[in-house]
């Protein structure tokens, strides 16, 4: 089956987009779904949240965006069971 994507964007700041991606991935994936987080914001608040450091990100969503890497190879398990992240970096704020 074709994977859904959900889009959780929103201009306005501090309204509860971060919040929502991670606890609605958490939900899904308890509930049998394999969930991957794409991170596109440069503050990288689902990266951190979801356990993922920023030493770790060795590939971020930047490198997929520019077609440096695939999205398998961004992707990271997190501690959370079926939930993955590409996580984001800062990159992303000086490409834009
Ligand atoms: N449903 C909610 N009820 C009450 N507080 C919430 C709710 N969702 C998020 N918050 C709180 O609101 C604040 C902003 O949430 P969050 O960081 O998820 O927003 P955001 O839209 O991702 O912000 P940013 O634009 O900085 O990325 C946080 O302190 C969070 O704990
Ligand atoms: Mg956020």
């Amino acid at each position: 089956m074709a994977p859904r994507i959900l889009t959780l964007a929103n201009q306005k700041g501090g309204v509860g987009k971060t919040t929502t991606a991670i606890n609605l991935a958490t939900a899904l994936a308890a509930i049998g779904e394999r969930v991957l987080i794409v991170d596109l914001d440069p503050q990288g608040n689902a990266s951190t949240g979801l356990g993922i450091s920023r030493t770790d990100r060795d590939v971020s969503a930047y490198d997929v965006l520019v077609g440096e890497a695939t999205v398998v190879e961004a992707a990271i398990m997190t501690s959370v069971p079926n939930v993955a992240i590409v996580p984001s970096t800062m990159d992303l704020w000086a490409s834009s």
